[in-house]
């Protein structure tokens, strides 16, 4: 069922992102639309539920409009329906479902559900036209820390993952203790700019043990009571210095135990996904990891790295070639794992 020209048009509103985007043959955007609700949800500190499902269904019919109109091409020219069944916001993803269900029905096209992290995964696969499989892939997001083999375009093997908090989890909290605005990832990386990464040695969990299992929550917890008895024994905090730091110690666990995994299982090729990639010490930190070891590492630019439609279309596309379409009574899947 390959299909080199096959156009599909994906859907993605999984969290505060409400987004659409048409490929071509799965692995050349035509277009990336991208309608964001940071703004909404920041006088919240956080993404609020429900507030993101009102907004997802009032922006997705122009979000998908723009998407056929920037990609130069009208409903009738649509392929294949790709859109993500989750893990998300159970509230969120029904508005993506019914939206891509009504699509499909209304032009008779087949549907695909696709899993949000896979999907990024395949984020990969857009901008590296030699990427193929096997490889390993870190997935690093607002609900995910993992290490995972991909042994082909739709089939994924997980080596490990976080016992507790996500990567972006804890940025997301270390940023919101130190006073940083939502979302606390790209806060923290541009807080920590200015500072000094050893001005505090925060925890790095499980570091030069065997497995490849993560924890995150052990140096969320050592930034805050470091900020308690800052602030109890009457000493002015400097960001920078807490944030640098405490980036410079989760990028060390997440380049460590990356390095490990492809030493473990023999992989050659690395593949960086979800938001956290769009990390700059992470990205630099990772990049000469491997080149100091001769692998090669494949990371999506920033704009594909966070929540994106692009992604959701590639995943689809691999998963419809593989194993067809799915029916119309596809339906959320709020926790998932790989
Ligand atoms: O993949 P994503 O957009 O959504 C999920 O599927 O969760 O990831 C969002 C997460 C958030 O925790 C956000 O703070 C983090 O990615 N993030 C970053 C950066 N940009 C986004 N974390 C660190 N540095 C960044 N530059
Ligand atoms: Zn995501």
């Amino acid at each position: 069922m390959k299909n080199r020209r096959l156009l599909t048009l994906a859907i993605e509103t999984s969290c505060d992102e409400t987004a659409a985007a048409v490929l071509r043959g799965g692995r050349t955007a035509l277009s990336n639309v991208i309608s964001s609700q940071i703004d909404v949800h920041r006088a919240f500190g956080g993404v609020v539920p429900e507030i993101a499902s009102r907004c997802h269904l009032e922006r997705i019919n122009a979000v998908v409009d723009r998407a056929l109109a920037d990609a130069g091409i009208g409903f009738g020219d649509v392929d294949l329906i790709g859109v993500t069944q989750g893990p998300g916001l159970v509230g969120a993803l029904l508005i993506g479902l019914a939206t891509a269900k009504a699509y499909a029905l209304a032009l008779g096209k087949p549907i695909v559900g696709v899993h949000h992290i896979k999907a990024h995964i395949c984020a990969a696969y857009i901008e590296h036209a030699s990427l193929e499989p096997p490889f390993l892939a870190l997935v690093v997001s607002g609900g995910h820390t993992s290490l995972v083999r991909a042994i082909g375009r739709n089939a994924y093997e997980v080596l490990g993952r976080t016992r507790d908090d996500a990567a972006g989890e804890a940025f997301d909290k270390v940023a919101r203790a130190l006073g940083l605005p939502y979302p606390g990832g790209p806060a923290i990386d541009r807080a920590a700019r200015g500072g000094d990464p050893g001005a505090v040695a925060f925890k790095r969990a499980l570091l030069g043990k065997a497995g490849l299992e993560f924890s995150f929550s052990g140096v969320k917890t050592g930034v805050l009571n470091h900020l308690n008895a800052e602030r109890q024994a009457g000493r002015s905090v400097n960001v920078a210095n807490i944030a640098a730091s405490f980036r410079q110690s989760v990028v060390d666990v997440l380049v460590a135990k990356t390095m490990l995994a492809a030493e473990t299982h023999g992989e050659t090729r690395v593949v960086m996904a979800g938001g956290v990639a769009a990390n700059s010490l992470l990205r630099a930190s990772m990049d000469e990891a491997c080149r100091k070891r001769g692998l090669r590492l494949y990371v999506p630019s920033p704009a594909l790295c966070t929540d994106n439609a692009v992604m959701v279309g590639a995943a689809a596309h691999f998963k419809y070639e593989e194993e067809g379409a799915d029916g119309l009574d596809l339906d959320a899947f709020p926790n998932s794992e790989l």
